[in-house]
């Protein structure tokens, strides 16, 4: 169910496309049905359904999928019938909230387990405080359910019941079809409320159970930006515990946050207020400091990662070579790819570039589309110049160069191997292998020069 407004959000964006961990709410919910190898899913759509339907055109996940429109919302039970058509009476349907992300696999397989095909399986929770909700009535305590009675229409004894319905539900599709066709909406709400199937359930003689879970972030919802926020934290602090289980250290795990796939090697440390986005990996031993935005790349054995550093491989990727040392300050942009021991220091920025074993750029420098040699020295102050306004060209500095302060490479152009550039140089040409190539005004000495001298004041 996908269909509802969301007003608390105050968002022109549908609710169910806020994102937690760096992902729509409805994609993690959808996730869960992959993970249960679903036969399909089913998305019913209905405030903002153009948005949603094309938010999952465009992020296509691994099981069939379809969307159906709920338009107006006339409640929890009309929105289910709306999904009718595209159900086959064989098998099981699972009823998810798509704002309800935190749903743990197992706790969906214990509820399909109990279903087992032929009764009707709720998942509810105790709560302290359980107004809003439905409550579960029982004909004695711990004894068989009877009904569902949403919170406005409960008596003052009903409201006293602890136990709540979670919105999530599993039973066999033909008695949902056949139990969704017998409502109706004469309640507090006037709405078609899918929790009095229950009652349908008990007078037709189908056992109705329940599966009591403790864990209330599972079936916590999101309505407001502070529970979006709330469940973001529980989200990652689950993250953070399942790489530490791993061996990962982490220096606070409260101030970690993975928007993405995450995978350590042994003896990985990572310091506070880090953010992992994409696909990262990050080799045995590799130190990432505090401050650091990593996204779609892969940091080598051993690589140094120091503070405020950030790293976006986007689609072409970056790779960071074993033993490597980047930052603090540094900026590794789309198709970085640093080699074995290259060291890249504060304020430089490299950009589709290769960079051979040992070669290092230390300080306030940028590096695009360029292919650098080992050993490389590239000198503080020192770009290549790589656009011309129009079209990118390509930087090559074969091995050992050393390339002094404050040098212009004016791409294209080639650095023959073992060559030294003097400082403040502008390349325009190539330069030959193992020379001194200099591009700059001599320098002039005027001896015994006078500076100008103040005038007295009048
Ligand atoms: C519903 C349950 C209540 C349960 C609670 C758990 C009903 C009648 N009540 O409450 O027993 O304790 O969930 O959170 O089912 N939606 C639609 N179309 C609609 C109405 C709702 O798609 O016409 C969607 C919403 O977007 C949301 C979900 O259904 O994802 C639940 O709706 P919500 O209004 O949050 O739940 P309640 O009806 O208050
Ligand atoms: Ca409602």
């Amino acid at each position: 169910m996908a269909a509802g407004k969301g007003t608390r959000m105050k968002s022109a964006l549908p609710k169910v496309l806020h994102r937690l961990g760096g992902r729509a709410l409805l994609s993690h919910v959808l996730q869960r049905a992959v993970e249960l190898s679903a036969r399909q899913a089913v998305v019913i759509t209905g405030h903002g359904a153009e948005v949603v339907e094309a938010a999952l055109a465009g992020s296509p996940m691994d099981l069939p999928l379809q969307c159906v429109r709920q338009e107006p919302q006339l409640g929890t039970g009309h929105a289910v019938q709306q999904a009718l058509p595209q159900l086959q009476d064989d098998g099981v349907t699972l009823v998810l909230s798509g704002d309800v992300p935190l749903t743990e696999t197992a706790t969906l397989q214990a509820l399909l387990a109990l279903c087992d095909g032929r009764q009707l399986a709720l998942l509810t929770l105790a709560l302290p405080e359980p107004s809003g909700y439905g409550r579960i009535v029982r004909a004695a305590p711990g004894g068989p359910v009877l009904a569902i009675v949403e919170h406005k229409d409960a008596s003052a004894a009903e409201r006293a019941i602890t136990e709540i319905y979670s919105g999530i539900m599993a039973l066999p599709t033909r008695l949902l079809r056949n139990w969704l066709g017998r409502l109706d909406n004469k309640n507090a709400q006037g709405e078609y409320y899918l929790t009095d199937i229950v009652k349908f359930a008990v007078a037709d003689g189908v056992s109705v159970a329940a599966h009591q879970i403790t864990d209330a972030a599972q079936v916590a919802g999101v309505n407001s930006p502070v529970q979006l926020a709330e469940l973001e934290r529980s989200f990652q602090l689950r993250q953070a515990q399942a790489l530490m289980d791993q061996g990962t250290r982490l220096a606070d795990p409260a101030r970690f946050d993975l928007r993405g796939r995450l995978s350590c090697g042994s003896d990985v440390e990572i310091d506070v207020n880090c953010i992992f986005e994409g696909e990262v990996s990050l080799g045995d031993g590799v130190r990432v400091g505090a401050n650091c935005v990593i996204a779609n790349a892969r940091i080598e054995a051993g690589a140094l990662i120091h503070p405020f550093t950030h790293i976006d491989g986007e689609q072409l990727g970056v790779q960071v070579g074993a033993g490597a040392l980047v930052g603090p300050f540094a900026r590794l942009r789309p198709g970085a790819q640093l080699g074995a021991d290259v060291h890249i220091g504060n304020f430089v920025e490299v950009k589709n570039a290769t960079l051979g074993r040992g070669a290092k750029a230390n300080h306030l420098a940028y590096l695009g589309d360029a292919t650098v040699g080992e050993r490389v020295n590239f000198g503080a102050g020192s770009i290549t110049a790589n656009y011309d306004g129009a079209n990118k060209h390509r930087t090559v500095i074969e091995a050992d160069v050393h390339v002094g302060s404050n040098c212009v490479l004016v791409a294209p152009v080639t650095l023959g191997a073992g060559g030294t550039i003097g400082g403040g140089s502008t390349i325009t040409k190539d330069t030959p292998v193992g020379a001194l190539s200099v591009a700059r005004g001599k320098q002039v000495s005027v001896a015994n020069w006078t500076r100008p001298l103040k005038k007295p004041k009048p």
